[in-house]
């Protein structure tokens, strides 16, 4: 059983797919697209309650919590309390995403580097600190928000409004009743998913996201346009630098916490000129970096993550392709704000497995867009200008009507190269 229904779980479900046991995948609720590869189930990923009954119902023999809402609010728990094994964290570990200022604190804590920062759960101090604060500066609701509750403000003014909006609007509800004011930071950014099991914690293929809307990183934040993998900026210096300063220094803080980690942890990463720091923390695979690294994942997913859930991943070989992979999102025009929705969508069949469909559903048994980020489409190639040209032909031949991508996916991965 999966629960989610986007992009990241289709990537997920298509590799457990390739281990010859796995008989039978449910996705709960997956989507229009999923359907091709898994049973969906309409039972909402927030229904905790529902998804525990299912499994329970069908004897799932194991479960892969994907999404950060149901891990946060205990899916995990609630499943191992049935005696159902899972792949990823349990509600005391996934605060590690779930709250801001809980990540920030421990970072602090446990000396592991990340931006300066403050907390405040009251407007009038924010404010206040604001008159004098450096400027740029990042303004973090404490919740989970979408991946909307960060705002760069480049003024002091936008700053202030972003501080009234959060706390005095509530834009964001509880989420933004506490909030991270932290110090801009600049560098190029690596998103490093790991696989841990509280013991052992192995990097997964790192990956670069491209999350503004627009070519050349303009224009509003998203979810994610687009991802490559390797991300030249992860040397192995810099690889070797984040295992000892960044990832087992976190996870012996989440032991030390009573809170050990089991799942997908992702690091989101800034190589800044004073070393690599921490942007963020998830408790779960990102989307669309899964659509990229899964991919490239040569071991079989189902054994690491079961190593994962059992304990024993030192035993257990994961191993990468030394390959290139890129993944383009194509999205309903007018995302990430209005768009319309209803329009069929056409992927030939020859590539339909380098296809992660995410916001589709199905209509008189065609896939019709039915949401802001309608599919990625991943190509892998001998080098990474070849996986991004196969990966927009993938693009070119997919249709639908208001499709909208951008043209740059990887453009400042191959600059980096080049240096
Ligand atoms: P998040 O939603 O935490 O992934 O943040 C969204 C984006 O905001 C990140 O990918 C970064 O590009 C940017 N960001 C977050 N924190 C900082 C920071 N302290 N300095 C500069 N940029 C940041
Ligand atoms: N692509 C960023 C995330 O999954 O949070």
């Amino acid at each position: 059983m999966v629960v989610g229904g986007g992009g990241r779980e289709h990537a997920i479900i298509k590799k457990l797919k390739m281990n010859k046991d796995v008989t039978e995948i449910f996705a709960l609720p997956g989507n229009g697209g999923i359907a091709s590869d898994a049973t969906c189930v309409s039972i909402p990923a927030t229904d905790i309650n529902g998804i525990v009954e299912f499994a329970v119902k069908e004897n799932i023999d194991y479960a892969v919590v994907a999404p950060d809402d149901p891990l946060v609010l205990g899916a995990v728990d609630a499943l191992e309390a049935k005696g159902i094994p899972c792949f990823g964290p349990k509600a005391n570990a996934a605060i590690i995403e779930g709250s801001k200022v809980f990540s920030k604190n421990l970072m602090k804590k446990y000396g592991i580097p990340t931006a300066e920062y403050e907390v405040f759960d009251n407007m009038d101090a924010a404010l206040k600190y604001l008159e004098t604060a450096p400027i740029p500066t990042v303004i973090k609701a404490d919740g989970l928000a979408l991946g909307k509750g960060v705002i760069i403000a480049q003024t002091r003014q936008e700053a202030v409004d972003a501080v009234k909006s959060m706390m005095g609007d509530k834009i964001f509800g509880k989420s933004g009743e506490t909030l991270v004011i932290e110090e801009f930071l600049t560098g190029p950014e690596v998103s490093v998913l790991s696989f841990t099991d509280g013991k052992t914690v192995v990097p997964m293929i790192s990956s670069m996201d491209h999350k503004r809307i627009g070519d050349n990183d303009t224009g509003l934040n998203t979810g994610g346009m687009g991802t490559i993998a390797p991300n030249p900026y992860y040397t192995d210096s810099v690889a070797k630098e984040c295992m000892e300063t960044i990832f087992l220094p976190t996870i012996n803080a989440m032991n030390a916490e009573g809170r050990t980690f089991k799942g997908c942890l992702y690091f989101g990463l800034m190589i800044t000129e004073k070393g690599p720091k921490v942007i963020e923390y998830n408790c779960r695979f990102g989307d669309p970096e899964t659509q990229v690294v899964l991919p490239l994942l040569e071991s079989d997913l189902l054994t690491v993550m079961q190593a994962v859930t059992n304990e024993k991943l030192s035993e257990t070989e994961v191993n990468f392709s030394d390959k290139y992979a890129c993944c383009v999102i194509m999205a309903s025009n007018g995302y990430p704000t209005k768009y319309e929705k209803g329009f069929e969508i056409n992927i030939p069949a020859e590539i339909s497995d380098k296809v992660y469909v995410a916001g589709a559903a199905l209509k008189e048994g065609k896939l019709v867009t039915n949401g802001g980020r309608v599919l990625g489409a991943t190509e892998i190639a001998d080098s990474l200008s070849e996986a991004i040209k196969a990966s927009y032909g993938l693009v070119e031949k997919i249709s639908f009507d208001n499709a909208y991508y951008r043209h740059d996916i990887g453009a400042k991965a191959m600059k980096a190269e080049v240096k």
